[in-house]
């Protein structure tokens, strides 16, 4: 019979009293989102200028507690890193970054090209005319370049280019359409591989499960993978309704970018709760609407019965991400609180919208441990 030495029966020991500690932490039942749901995907959320600025802790301590990843909500536009020409303002991104870094999560950054919340000069000269196709390249190179490589190596992956296709599947008429032409794109995601080889280059957009649109966004990606341009994936926004999209619709989407190669995340997801009182439901932030009373029911709280429909439809989705989650890498919640979102301001101002997991007084809703326990239970 084989004998133990001293040393032997210490290791024997160490390894029996690490192996004890293992299976207390993997019986652990999980209590926050991120422990509940990152052996799915990543599970984050939009930080804002109280966030960024410290008036905002107990939400800032919401995110720490519970969220993996995190995007700028706006502190990364062009309009704000860069107002004036070659004057760029870094305060807030570095904020925005710092925090993540701090707090060792993933951080995407949003955004580098989109038509809203642009600076005005970047397309005019000083007569106030449209700048040539070299000039506006040269002023988006420029612009990609100084940001990307700022936060080379920390900013894990960028927006490269927001919203710049229809629902139909046609290009937008944007000012960089309008000038550049649909070259725009394939430009932008080279000049921000130039600056940062190793982050992933992602194309974001709402309104995704349109077949149109859809199959125009997987044709633009294959078409620059075939000319050599990096493109790792495909952000669906997710600024969903009660009613819109289906979770048919949704997932025939998901499915279709990742059966393209692509990465697929959800990158500002909310429900809300009101009814979209457009002709036709986007988010695109120019499409608003004038405030009525009957289209804001909900100013006075929630009844009982809009709390059970809203929770349900926000498990259907989450349902559907935890099934879809070998493909899919990130969820992020456009913002933390209701309080928080720019859904109270969109399409149309001053409503009151329940469309995030925390409620106005920083409150987890009861659906948060149900979406834990459905990380926590599936796959
Ligand atoms: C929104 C912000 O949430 C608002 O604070 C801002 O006033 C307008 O932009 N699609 C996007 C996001 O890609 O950047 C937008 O964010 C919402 C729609």
């Amino acid at each position: 019979m084989k004998k133990f030495t001293p040393t032997a029966m210490v290791l024997g020991l160490l390894l029996f009293l690490s192996g004890c500690g293992a299976t207390a932490t993997r019986g652990k039942a999980p209590t926050t989102l991120k422990e509940g749901l990152n052996r799915h995907f990543h599970i984050g959320t939009a930080l804002n200028h109280h966030h960024l600025h410290g008036t905002d802790t107990k939400g800032l301590e919401i995110v720490k507690e519970q969220f993996s990843a995190i995007v700028a909500e706006n502190c990364m536009k062009s309009m704000y890193l860069q107002p004036k020409e070659g004057e760029f303002f870094f305060g807030d991104a570095d904020k925005f970054v710092e925090f993540g870094e701090r707090n060792s999560m993933h951080i995407t950054g949003h955004t580098l090209i989109w038509h809203s919340q642009a600076p005005g000069w970047l397309f005019t000269d000083d007569a106030g005319n449209d700048v040539s196709p070299e000039v506006l390249k040269k002023r988006m190179r420029n612009h990609i370049h100084t940001v990307v490589s700022r936060y080379k190596g920390r900013v894990k992956g960028w927006d490269v280019v927001n919203e710049a296709i229809l629902d139909n599947g046609e290009y937008r008429d944007s000012k960089f359409y309008q000038i550049l032409g649909e070259e725009f794109i394939p430009l932008a995601f080279q000049y921000a591989y130039e600056a940062d080889p190793d982050a992933e280059l992602y194309y974001n957009d709402y309104n995704e499960w349109h077949v149109g649109k859809r199959d125009a966004i997987i044709k633009m990606a294959n078409s620059l993978r075939e000319r050599g341009i990096r493109i790792d994936g495909i952000g669906m926004q997710g600024h969903v309704g009660m009613n819109y999209p289906s979770i048919g619709d949704y997932k025939a989407a998901i499915d279709a970018y990742a059966n393209a190669g692509l990465k697929v995340m959800v990158t500002e997801f909310e429900v809300s709760i009101l009814p979209h009182p457009g002709r036709r439901v986007s988010s695109n932030i120019a499409d608003t609407e004038a405030y009525r009373n009957e289209i804001d029911p909900y100013r006075e709280g929630l009844p009982d019965s809009a709390r059970i429909a809203w929770e349900e439809r926000m498990l259907d989705f989450f349902s559907l991400f935890i099934e879809s989650s070998d493909k899919l890498t990130r969820v992020t919640l456009w913002g933390v609180t209701d309080g928080d979102s720019w859904k109270n301001n969109f399409p149309v101002r001053g409503r009151t919208d329940y469309p995030l997991l925390f409620d106005r007084e920083y409150n987890a809703k009861p659906v948060v441990q149900k979406i834990i326990e459905l990380g926590r239970t599936n796959k």
